[in-house]
């Protein structure tokens, strides 16, 4: 065996032994029935000739339990403002989504709920009847109408997860079940993933006791799912994976190795200072920077018009 055939072997029983260590998913039958549900849908759409695609957004951090009955966990920075502007404009272009995303961060059409106070959209008029001020009209009546739309038309299937053990799970069974859309499917995976873990057999069961002292802990690496993504769960979909790095020096150098070591698509590369402002999209043809002009204006609108063109090509 060459050492090539080696490491694969090693990393496809790293993966195995991952899966075989989650604890199962609590709501598995009810996510696989609406996922069997959105995709029927779209998929008699695709038969029926309309050249519709269909988007796997990721959104938000996951989480890392310390303890099985957890109070503790690591957790990965992220919003979901990106998963969640990004979802409104493959919806936009035509795509149906399905956006999966870490419980309690940003949602599609009202992601500025985070910032602003809910309350603030509403207020009680005269005879104690809730009203939108004018102010906020325009807005909340547009997120309500593009919000219902597309839940309706089947646009929209939005799943959660909060630990690393239900995002992976939750992955794998959204790409099988996507694998029928072939070069029609996309996986955009902008959530930002646990590296480290500890196994959910060799995690205390209770609350860990700080009686005992200083805490030692030994985690262990979270195999990267991009490659099984790209070779075995859906291998003719589109795939954009994300690359987030504090040091500036190493974004681009990064970015070039996931391209090329999890055969992607498109990397996006950004750096946390300024990725609100900048991502450098990365693709075997070159590289293309994406800045937003102003604060009224979302970067994600740019960069899914790049990303929708390059899509387009790849199903050629
Ligand atoms: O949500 P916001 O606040 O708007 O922020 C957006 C963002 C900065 C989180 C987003 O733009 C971003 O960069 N997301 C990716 C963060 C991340 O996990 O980067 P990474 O370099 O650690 O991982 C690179 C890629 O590998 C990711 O696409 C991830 O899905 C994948 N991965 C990571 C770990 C792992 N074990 N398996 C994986 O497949």
């Amino acid at each position: 065996m060459d050492s090539r055939n080696g490491s694969e072997t090693s990393q496809e029983s790293d993966v195995k032994s991952f899966f075989r260590s989650a604890p199962p998913l609590q709501n598995g039958d009810l996510i696989s029935a609406n996922l069997r549900q959105f995709v029927d849908r779209n998929s008699r759409r695709l038969e029926s000739g309309d050249p519709i695609k269909v988007v796997c957004v990721t959104s938000g951090g996951t989480t890392v339990p310390l303890e099985q009955r957890c109070v503790r966990y690591i957790d990965n920075f992220s919003s979901g403002y990106r998963g969640a502007a990004s979802t409104e404009y493959f919806i936009k272009a035509g795509y149906s989504v399905i956006f999966l995303y870490r419980r309690g961060s940003c949602q599609p059409y009202c992601r500025y709920l985070l910032e602003d106070s809910f309350l603030d959209f509403f207020e009680l008029n005269e005879e104690s009847m809730i009203q939108v001020p004018e102010s906020h009209a325009t807005v909340v009546k547009t997120a309500i109408k593009d919000y219902h739309k597309a839940v309706e038309e089947g646009l929209l299937l939005k799943i959660s997860f909060t630990t690393i053990f239900e995002y992976l799970q939750i992955l794998k069974m959204v790409a099988t079940s996507m694998s029928c859309f072939g070069q029609h499917g996309m996986f955009y995976l902008c959530a930002a993933v646990s590296d480290f873990y500890v196994p959910w057999e060799s995690m205390a069961k209770h609350k860990i006791q700080s009686a005992g002292g200083p805490l030692d802990m030994r985690l262990n690496q979270v195999p990267k799912m991009l490659s099984v993504l790209r070779k075995e769960w859906a291998p003719s979909a589109f795939c954009i994976s994300f690359k987030l790095e504090t040091d500036p020096d190493i974004l681009l150098q990064k970015a070039d190795m996931a391209l090329k070591k999890y055969q992607m698509h498109v990397v996006v590369a950004n750096e946390l200072a300024t990725y609100k402002d900048e991502v450098i999209v990365v693709t075997a043809g070159g590289k293309t920077t994406v800045r937003r002009h102003g604060k009224d204006q979302d970067l994600e609108e740019q960069l899914i018009d790049l990303l929708v063109k390059e899509h387009k090509e790849y199903i050629g």
